[in-house]
């Protein structure tokens, strides 16, 4: 008969482990770099805070100058369609490597330039309203 030794530290230590792992460690989140004195939140804390209504369109608003009119293929007015527009170009499951993002920070080149750098608030707080599965919110 095969006895099976268990270690009675075992259990509790891996309990305490796997504690320190989820509480240690945390969440970075982008927003609490903070930095740009823009009036948007800097340091939430919760990703659910970042709204697509409060926080994403107002900062989308610069785009709908050239893209109003259709710019480069992608038309956003900024209106009551705004969020569907602002969909097409964004992928919840590569959030960083989403159209939107990558045209807008000039990681892939751009006719409208770097509007969103990569180092700003504004891509950190679109970036983590894709990585919340870009919701309508
Ligand atoms: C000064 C005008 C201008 C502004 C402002 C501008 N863009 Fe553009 N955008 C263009 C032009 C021109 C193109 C087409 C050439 C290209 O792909 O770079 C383009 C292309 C794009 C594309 C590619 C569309 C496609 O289907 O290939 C995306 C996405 C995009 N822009 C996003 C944005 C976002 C997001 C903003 C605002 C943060 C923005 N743009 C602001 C001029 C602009």
């Amino acid at each position: 008969m095969i006895k099976t030794m268990r270690n009675p530290v075992r259990g509790p230590a891996t309990l305490i482990a796997c504690l320190l792992l989820f509480t240690g460690c945390g969440t970075f989140h982008p927003l609490e770099r903070g930095g740009e004195a823009d009036g948007l939140p800097t340091a939430p804390g919760l990703s659910e805070d970042v709204s697509f209504a409060s926080n994403v369109k107002p900062i989308l608003s610069q785009c709908a100058v050239c893209h109003g009119s259709g710019a480069g293929g992608w038309t956003y007015g900024g209106g009551a369609t705004a969020y569907v527009e602002a969909r097409t170009v964004v992928d919840p499951g590569d959030p960083a490597a989403s159209l939107l993002l990558a045209k807008a920070s000039g990681a892939v080149s751009h006719g409208g330039g770097a509007p969103l750098p990569s180092t700003g608030t504004k891509y950190a707080t679109v970036l983590t309203w894709i990585e919340d599965g870009a919701l309508d919110n």
